[in-house]
């Protein structure tokens, strides 16, 4: 085997030196070192050695592949030495011409990754895609929804209200996502289910779970007969799709004025592992998916009978879905500008 290892040194030295280019050089690569080479084999061949003689030829085999794989990388050095003399005295060079400027890839927000994710989900399961206004009025965002002007709950979401003429409808941009259950119901004959993504603003202070621009996902399915074991499956297989692995989750009694019951769905923090971090206020979970049946007085706005008709929604927290899924640790990189945060999600 020594003697045979010997011969494929020499010859393989050699011919490698005497590659004429890069090619060439590629293919004895491939030819001396690759796994279907000879060196490959030797090593398969260790097996039949005898014990004794193991260490020793086992260590020549070594030495020889390391060996031919520096003569291949200084073969390779020399070409390019040779090729960059070649192209310096080629009168015509100029060294001191700027480089062609490099081509600019772009790629898709995490934010858009993931929304086109969660509408092929719940395109699957018959939801139609809708699209609502970002300004709005006061009624879609706040009266509709069961929350009349007087209402404490109007201060759970700080308002940007914009200025209209005296006596014009009050109009803002919109909070949440819900603004579209009334226009739905009253656009599309029930039964029907459908999402609406989306850009909500408000009006409170920023820090690393919270922006004051931020995006939600409704999804609105009214039927005559729904349940809230219907809401909890779509919302675990929306998880479960979305992640694509099993994630922690609670659900506890939650407050909304437009939804009877009401549930807060939590996530386990997924950046810190749910040992506690500033994403998650130091608790280990995150807010992310409120939702419940849908309160009999917002079927009633939308013109739909409550005795005739149920409904169940949800209002999914989508940044704070994107934060947990690539485990982004401030909410503030995702509308923050930086090629260098949306650059590093370049598919493909
Ligand atoms: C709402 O906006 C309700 N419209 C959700 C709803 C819809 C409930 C349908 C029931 C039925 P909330 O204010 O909790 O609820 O916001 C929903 C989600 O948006 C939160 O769970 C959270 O994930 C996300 N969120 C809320 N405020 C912010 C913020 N400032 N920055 C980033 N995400 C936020």
């Amino acid at each position: 085997m020594l003697e045979q290892l010997e011969i494929l040194r020499v010859e393989a030295t050699a011919v490698i030196g005497a590659a004429l280019d890069e090619a060439a050089l590629r293919d004895l690569e491939v030819k001396y070192l690759g796994k279907k080479g000879p060196i490959t084999e030797l090593m398969k061949g260790m097996k039949d050695v005898p014990a004794a003689d193991k260490p020793r030829v086992g260590g020549r085999v070594n030495e020889v592949r390391d060996e031919l794989t520096k003569a291949v990388e200084d073969r390779r050095s020399a070409l390019d030495g040779e090729r960059i003399a070649r192209l310096c005295a080629d009168p015509g060079f100029d060294a001191t011409l700027p480089l062609k400027k490099p081509m600019q890839v772009g790629a898709l927000h995490p934010l858009t990754l993931v929304t086109r994710h969660i509408e092929d989900v719940f395109r699957a399961m018959g939801f139609m895609l809708l699209d609502y206004p970002e300004v709005e009025s006061e009624f879609h965002n706040f009266d509709a929804l069961n929350i009349p002007a007087t209402h404490p709950a109007r201060d759970m979401q700080d308002t940007f209200w914009i200025e209209t003429e005296p006596g014009a409808p009050k109009m803002l941009l919109r909070t949440h996502t819900s603004t579209g259950q009334v226009r739905t119901m009253r656009n599309y004959p029930a039964p029907f289910r459908a999402i609406f993504p989306g850009r909500v603003f408000r009006y409170e202070e920023v820090d690393a779970s919270h922006e004051h621009t931020f995006h939600q996902v409704e999804g609105l399915m009214v039927d005559k007969k729904l349940s809230v074991a219907n809401l909890i499956h779509s919302m675990k297989t929306l998880l479960s799709e979305i992640f694509e692995r099993d994630v922690t989750i609670r659900l506890r009694p939650g407050f909304f004025p437009f939804v009877e019951p009401g549930f807060e769905l939590d996530i386990q923090c997924q950046v810190c592992g749910g040992k506690g971090c500033s994403v998650c206020k130091h608790s280990g979970w995150v807010e992310l998916l409120p939702c419940g049946l849908v309160h009999p007085n917002v079927l009633r706005h939308g013109g739909l009978d409550p005795n005739e008709w149920q409904g169940w929604a949800f209002g999914l927290g989508l940044s704070r879905l994107v934060m947990m899924k690539y485990q982004i640790e401030d909410i503030r990189h995702l509308l923050g500008g930086d090629l260098r945060f949306v650059q590093q999600f370049r598919q493909g």
